[in-house]
């Protein structure tokens, strides 16, 4: 009860840094010093970071990164991501280098609708509701029209307003199933508010209407929010090749690395297990460009999950298709991006970003995350059946592991050398430390780990 506290928003910075310390730190001073080291010095722009969140304390870095090399429908790009794991675009760079031999990453946009729903409970004569709903369908467009001026203006809108009954799921259960271009725009807030619009006009029209009974005119909303479930807001990446040129696998031919590599995106459509991993592996590319361009990657997360499981069983995302001589991966994701309106207008990096991107549109945008996610499968699979995936990833994760163990600068240089052939692990590296500073302490080797 002691750490109960109320009013808290309303502190200023410091007081709410006062009062996490003295709460929960035993070095109070401590916990201050860390969380003030991350304050940036330009008062304005940490003001701006700040205001992004709420109880802001402190900025959270996370690596800023590009991968460059990318060949994407015909233009060069060099790919901003934002990942905190090693190894993840150092595989992306190297399979843009790869694929940009090979003809690069096509992408197609396959769809572009994005979907919200007003849900109600109405409790009498589906068919009625139903017929009003329909019949007066330019009612609720009207009601939306000053909301979906702008976006219409750009060609976007409201594409599709459709009445569901939904009882067989909730007793007295009804949706508006509605449908949105948002042409650039994420378009959550804008989808949104056309709901709140079509869920106060249904209620208003209902309620007017004399062929209502009055239980009928009752009707009760329970809610309004965008669906961050986007089947039909999809992308297509794709890279293909003669499997002739599938070269530069040490100790395969070019047909033993594309089967060998078929038969491993093929577990991931089959079993579960493997497929989650699979599919965490796509999301290391996607997440990490959503994230540098400011979008919100919990939402393409969810629908990328939701949509691996469209068929009752979690599956990859990605496909192989050998045939002809031809060898074909592809990438289907559902993705809602936005490349105006939030962030993508306040924060200098995403801002910086998308300039490196050529300040794309949202269906390029989706191209380009979509490309980053098949590149990063790619080097995955291939190294997970080649070399296995250690080797890759904790050579560039051994810096971790020396930051972990503290290990000086000046003894680095020996780390890296002697893990050069040998496998990395945090149990490894702290051995081989302990080893060569107790060597230090007796003496053997006074010049090197001397502390
Ligand atoms: P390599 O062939 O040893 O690297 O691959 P290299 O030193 O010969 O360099 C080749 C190129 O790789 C470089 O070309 C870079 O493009 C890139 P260059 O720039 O020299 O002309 N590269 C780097 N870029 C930036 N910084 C670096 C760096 N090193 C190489 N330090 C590599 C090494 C790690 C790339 C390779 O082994 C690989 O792709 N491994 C896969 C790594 C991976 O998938 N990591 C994701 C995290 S693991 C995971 O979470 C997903 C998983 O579970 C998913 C699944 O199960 O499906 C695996």
């Amino acid at each position: 009860m002691k750490k109960r506290v109320r009013g808290f928003s309303k502190l200023s910075k410091g007081s709410k840094i006062e009062w996490l310390s003295a709460h929960y730190f035993d070095h109070a001073d401590r916990a201050r010093e860390i969380l003030e080291q991350y304050w940036n010095a330009d008062e304005k722009l940490q003001r701006l970071h700040d205001e992004f969140a709420e109880n802001t304390l402190s900025n959270f870095y996370m690596p800023f990164c590009v991968a460059p090399n990318f060949l994407i429908d015909g233009a060069a790009y060099a790919l901003p991501m934002v990942t905190e794991e090693s190894s993840v675009v150092a595989a992306a760079a190297k399979t843009a280098l790869y694929w940009r031999d090979r003809g690069g990453f096509q992408t197609q946009v396959l769809g572009l609708k994005k979907v919200g729903q007003v849900h109600f409970l109405y409790h009498g004569d589906s068919d009625k509701l139903k017929a009003f709903f329909d019949r007066n369908q330019d009612r609720f467009l009207k009601a939306t029209a000053d909301l979906t001026q702008n976006m219409r203006a750009r060609g976007g809108g409201i594409t599709l307003l459709d009445l569901l009954d939904k009882s067989d799921l909730e007793p007295d259960y009804y949706q508006i199933f509605a449908q949105f271009n948002t042409v650039s725009a994420m378009g959550a807030n804008f989808i949104n508010s056309c709901l709140e619009e079509l869920a106060r006009t249904l209620k208003r029209e209902v309620q007017q209407s004399p062929v209502f009974t009055a239980e009928e005119k009752d009707i009760e909303v329970i809610m309004c929010i965008v669906s961050n479930y986007t089947p039909e807001c999809l992308v297509r990446a794709e890279v293909c090749c003669p499997v002739a040129q599938l070269t530069d696998v040490p100790g395969l031919s070019p047909l033993e690395f594309a089967e060998k590599f078929q038969r491993g995106v093929r577990l991931a459509q089959v079993e579960p297990y493997r497929a989650v991993t699979h599919n965490k592996g796509i999301m290391n590319g996607v997440d990490a460009v959503v994230i540098a361009t400011g979008n919100d990657f919990r939402a393409v997360e969810a629908a990328a999950h939701a949509y691996a499981a469209r068929d009752g069983q979690y599956r990859s995302l990605t496909q192989v298709d050998i045939r002809d001589g031809q060898f074909r991966f592809g990438l289907d994701l559902p993705l809602s991006v936005g490349t105006v309106g939030g962030l993508t207008s306040t924060h200098p990096l995403v801002k910086l970003a998308l300039d490196t991107l050529g300040n794309p549109s949202a269906p390029d945008l989706m191209g380009i995350a979509a490309a980053a996610g098949l590149a990063q499968n790619f080097a995955a699979v291939r190294a997970l059946v080649t070399t296995g995936i250690q080797r890759g990833h904790m050579k560039l994760h051994l810096s971790n592991i020396l930051n972990q163990v503290e290990v000086a600068e000046e003894e680095r240089g020996f780390f890296v050398n002697y893990f050069k052939d040998k496998a990395v692990s945090y149990a490894t590296v702290r051995q081989v430390l302990d080893h060569l500073r107790r060597l230090a302490d007796e003496g053997f080797i006074r010049w090197f780990f001397t502390r």
